[in-house]
């Protein structure tokens, strides 16, 4: 039985309003982000923490170009799941939509338009799974310049988490949760306690308050050196795209690529890499999956 390993849940059911007439082809998760679709950091994220079994929650509209694009996943090792989203509820909605899917496995939520770059990222992100497995529920924390745009997290003197605003007016730290959350099978009982906020939406934040209420919560905090995006307008997505760039360029590696962190987990074999660069060898994307089926000698 796989339902006691952690499953993967995608929200991508935004319009991307903020982003037209960009969005008006292709919804804005599928837009590119540098070289790849923006949802491929998110997934590759998953990828890293172990988890095959992977939820993409999207709109009516766009599920076709999602199977056209993700297929079963199987090509990669994975195993891919879709849902639709009717009407935009709020991130918390997703413990309604996944509930079947989950089937009492715990889960890492990851919102579609959340990018993050810096070389422990990976590694907060485990750290961040075992506190949850450990505690029940865990977010992380990072600091940032316009915390009142984001859900604030309130720390006592002692560093624990006392309390998590939804776009507070008057922030009570700098100290924001980004869009990726760490919760045991209880969120999907949970979130049928839930009430619609102010804006209509049963807010990430509340679910994360009743973990916070019964001493479940886990605080993971991400160093200044992680770089984090929203890319919720088109100067946000176009400075995420420099940045990975850049940060590719700088560090010799590809990210975003759940393909490669497939085959580094062992999911696929070397064979199944190269069907994968040969898809793309056109591209430096498959160019530098090439490579490393080239280089790997084993
Ligand atoms: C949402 C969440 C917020 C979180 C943010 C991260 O905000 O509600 O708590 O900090 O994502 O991107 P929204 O996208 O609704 O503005």
């Amino acid at each position: 039985n796989m339902s006691f390993d952690t499953k993967g849940i995608i929200l991508a059911a935004g319009k991307g309003t903020r982003l037209m007439p960009a969005t008006l082809p292709a919804s804005k998760p599928l837009l590119p982000l540098y070289d790849k679709p923006m949802i491929y950091y998110p997934l590759e994220t998953l990828v890293r923490l172990g988890i095959r079994e992977i939820l993409f929650i999207v709109q009516e509209d766009d599920l076709p170009i999602f199977q056209k694009t993700f297929g079963s996943g199987q090509e990669a090792g994975l195993n891919f799941s879709y849902k639709i989203q009717k009407i935009q509820r709020g991130i918390s909605d997703a413990y309604f939509i996944a509930e079947d899917f989950l089937d009492g496995a715990s889960s890492v939520l990851a919102l579609s338009d959340n990018v993050f770059l810096g070389k422990n990222f990976f590694n907060y992100a485990e750290e961040a799974l075992s506190k949850m497995k450990q505690e029940g529920g865990s977010i992380f924390g990072l600091p940032v310049p316009d915390p009142e745009k984001y859900g604030v997290i309130e720390l006592d003197q002692n560093d624990n988490i006392i309390g998590i605003e939804e776009k507070p007016l008057q922030p009570k730290s700098n100290l924001i949760t980004p869009g990726m959350y760490f919760f045991d099978s209880r969120a999907c009982e949970h979130v049928k306690t839930l009430k619609p906020s102010a804006r209509g939406e049963l807010e990430i934040t509340d679910l994360i308050e009743i973990y916070l209420s019964q001493n479940k919560l886990a605080l993971q905090r991400l160093d200044e050196n992680i770089i984090w995006h929203d890319t919720g307008n088109a100067d946000a997505l176009l400075t995420a795209a420099q940045k990975v760039k850049r940060y590719e360029m700088e560090n010799g590696i590809k990210v975003g690529s759940y393909e490669i962190a497939s085959y580094e987990k062992g999911f696929i074999n070397k064979e199944a890499l190269l069907k994968i660069a040969e898809k793309f060898i056109k591209s430096d994307y498959g160019q530098y999956i090439k490579n490393i089926y080239l280089k790997d000698k084993n």
